[in-house]
C-alpha cells in the first residue's frame, strides 16, 4: 500500500515538473498579451524617468519610429547612428512634428567596437538621460550557414548587437543611478525564444541581451531603474529585405511605427514584453512546442527566406 502510494506521488510530483516550465512560460506570455488590455493608463514617462531620451540606430525602422513616439510625449533626444545626413534628415522631420523638443545628433558605427563608446560619452557627461533605447541591431544580409557568413560581417554582429547596448549602458546608468530614476529598454528580438539555424549568430547575440537584461534589474532596480526587455516579432524594415514576404505590413507583420507606438506604451508596465499584442499572441502559440521542434520550425522558415533572397537576386 505505502509503496503504491509513494509511486503514484513520484509520478505526479514527475508531471508536475515536467509541466513546470511549459506552464510557467505559457502564463508568462498570456500575462504579457493581457496587461495593455487590463491596464491602460498611459504612465508619464518624463515624469518617471527625466526628460532626454537617447536612441541608438534611429534614423530608420524601429529606432526612428521609437524616437518619434518619444519625441510626441515631450521628450529631448539624443539620435544615434552612423549617418550624418540620415540624422540631419530625421532631426528635421521630428521637429516638424514636434517642434518644442531639442534634439542632439552624434554620428557614430557602432561596429567600430569599443572606440565608439569612447567617443560618445562625452557628448553625454551633461545630458540627465533619463531614457536609454539599446535599440541598433544588425542582422545577417539573408538567412546562411555560419561558414558562409563573411567574418566581417559576424564580428560586426557582435559589435553592434552586443557591444553596444553593454557600452550604452555603462556610459549612462551611473547618472541615472545618482537620480535615482531612469529606464534601460533593450531592443532584443523574438529569435532569441530557441536557437534559431541559418540566423545563428544573431540569434545568439539577443539570447546575450535577455540574460544582461535580466540581471541588470535585479542589479539596479533598488536604484529605481526600470530595465525592460523588448522582444519583437517581424516587423517590416528594411533589416528584412531578404524576403518580399516581410516587406508587407500586416497585423502580424506591423510597420515600425504600430510597433514603436504599442512598445513605448509597455514602457514602465512590463518589464519583459514582445512590445506588441500581436506578436504577444505569436510568441504564446511559438512557446507551446518543446525546443526542438521550435528550432526545427526555425530552420524550414529561414531556409524559405533564404530561397526568397537567392531567387531575388536569380542566385
Ligand atoms: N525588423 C524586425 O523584424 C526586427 C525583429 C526583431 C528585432 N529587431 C531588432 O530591432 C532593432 C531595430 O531593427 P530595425 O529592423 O529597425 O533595423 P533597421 O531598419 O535596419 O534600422 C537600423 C538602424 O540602426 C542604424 N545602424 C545600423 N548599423 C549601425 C551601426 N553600425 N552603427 C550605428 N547605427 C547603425 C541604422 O542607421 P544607418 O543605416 O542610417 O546608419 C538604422 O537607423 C534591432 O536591434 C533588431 O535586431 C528587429
Amino acid at each position: 500500500m505505502i509503496l503504491s502510494i509513494s509511486l503514484w506521488l513520484l509520478v505526479a510530483v514527475l508531471i508536475l515538473w515536467i509541466l513546470l516550465d511549459p506552464v510557467s512560460r505559457i502564463s508568462r506570455a498570456i500575462f504579457e498579451v493581457l496587461i495593455p488590455l487590463v491596464n491602460q493608463k498611459p504612465i508619464d514617462l518624463k515624469n518617471k524617468f527625466g526628460e532626454w531620451a537617447v536612441v541608438t540606430g534611429s534614423t530608420d525602422g524601429i529606432g526612428k519610429a521609437y524616437a518619434k513616439e518619444l519625441a510626441n510625449r515631450g521628450f529631448n533626444l539624443v539620435l544615434i547612428s552612423r549617418n550624418a545626413e540620415r540624422l540631419e534628415k530625421t532631426k528635421s522631420e521630428i521637429l516638424t512634428i514636434s517642434s518644442n523638443i531639442q534634439i542632439k545628433l552624434i554620428s557614430a558605427d557602432f561596429s567600430k567596437g569599443r572606440e565608439v563608446s569612447v567617443e560618445i560619452e562625452p557628448h553625454l557627461r551633461d545630458i540627465p538621460v533619463g531614457i536609454l533605447v539599446n535599440n541598433v541591431g544588425k542582422q545577417y544580409t539573408y538567412p546562411m550557414y555560419v561558414g558562409e557568413v563573411p567574418e566581417d560581417e559576424l564580428w560586426d554582429i557582435i559589435n553592434v548587437n552586443i557591444g553596444a547596448a553593454t557600452l550604452m549602458t555603462r556610459i549612462v546608468i551611473p547618472g541615472m543611478q545618482k537620480r535615482q530614476k531612469g529606464a534601460i529598454v533593450n531592443v532584443s528580438s523574438g529569435s532569441e525564444l530557441q536557437p534559431l539555424p541559418l540566423m545563428t549568430v544573431y540569434a545568439a547575440t539577443k539570447v546575450y541581451l535577455r540574460s544582461f537584461s535580466e540581471a541588470l534589474r535585479v542589479e539596479y532596480n533598488k536604484f529605481g531603474i526600470t530595465v525592460q526587455h523588448l522582444t519583437p516579432l517581424f516587423v517590416n524594415t528594411k533589416m528584412n529585405a531578404f524576403s518580399h514576404r516581410l516587406q508587407v505590413s500586416t497585423v502580424a507583420v506591423p510597420d515600425a511605427t504600430t510597433y514603436a507606438k504599442n512598445a513605448v506604451a509597455t514602457l514602465g508596465k512590463i518589464d519583459s514584453s514582445t512590445g506588441y499584442w500581436a506578436h504577444g499572441i505569436q510568441a504564446f502559440f511559438t512557446l507551446i512546442p518543446p525546443v526542438w521542434i521550435r528550432t526545427k520550425i526555425g530552420e524550414m522558415m529561414n531556409q524559405t527566406f533564404r530561397k526568397d533572397y537567392l531567387k531575388q537576386k536569380n542566385l
